[in-house]
């Protein structure tokens, strides 16, 4: 159920039978040659929602601005500060209080939203908060490494390039080599996409990959990630927020 083509009405019977919403979280930033700008943004909207249908959960109109100041040297990048950003969470998560919810299940498509989320959701205590990547789920994770291994990489995946292939377009562009591969030394380092300046990020990743061979991506493997990763994200929602029936 999407809160936005929803009435008011419809949300308030939603509300008494459960106070429970999911908030996908994404990014306006470059992807690689092959991915696109809203790849983060559309992965969370599309696995949140899909999400939704399967267990009756109300699903927000997903958050698109957030913080990606490494990538500010590509074009189309729009990155905010995490000072607007976590204003901007913990102000939608008054909004919802103030109407009654009391959970709420932030599905994240982005790595540099998740220490700001932590801080936002530790530091309010009307609501209960639970915050996952789509990539995390384990049954994700299993399919994520059998189809591209260390391949996968930390940004503009082919995980990720493959839900949009399935849900959105195949970019027309041709066939691009493997990046250069990560040592695990940066990569334990670059957790939460813990980037540099954006000038030095675009000299040592000049085609915008972070160890991510895009190009293994296929739109059938998006299908399939979609399908884990939303099923595991309804399942942990109701495992989470069983939704309480009302007597009629
Ligand atoms: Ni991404």
């Amino acid at each position: 159920m999407r809160l936005d083509l929803s009435t008011w009405k419809e949300i308030d019977e939603y509300l008494l039978k459960s106070q429970a919403v999911i908030l996908p979280v994404g990014s306006t930033e470059q992807h690689g040659p092959l991915g696109i700008i809203g790849t983060d943004t559309l992965c969370a909207e599309a696995v949140a929602r899909r999400a939704g249908e399967l267990g009756g959960a109300l699903v927000l109109p997903a958050l698109a601005y957030t913080p990606a100041p490494f990538n500010m040297g590509f074009a189309g990048t729009i990155s905010v500060s995490e000072t607007v950003f976590s204003a901007l969470v913990t102000e939608i998560l008054a909004a919802l209080a103030h109407h009654g919810f009391r959970q709420v299940y932030v599905l994240n498509g982005h790595g540099a939203n998740l220490e700001p989320l932590r801080r936002v959701a530790s530091a309010q205590n009307a609501l209960d908060i639970h915050i996952r990547s789509w990539w995390e789920f384990p049954a994700v994770r299993v399919l994520r490494d059998e189809l591209y291994g260390s391949w996968e990489g930390m940004h503009a995946t082919p995980s990720e390039v493959a839900i949009t292939q399935h849900t959105h377009r195949i970019v027309d562009h041709a066939p691009i080599p493997a990046p250069e591969p990560l040592t695990p030394e940066f990569i334990a380092s670059h957790a939460g996409d813990r980037h540099g300046p954006p000038d030095e990020h675009r000299r040592q990743f000049p085609d915008g990959r972070v160890g991510s061979h895009s190009g293994l991506a296929r739109p059938e493997h998006g299908e399939t990630l979609l399908k884990l990763a939303s099923e595991a994200c309804a399942a942990e929602f109701n495992t989470l927020w069983a939704r309480v029936e009302t007597s009629p």
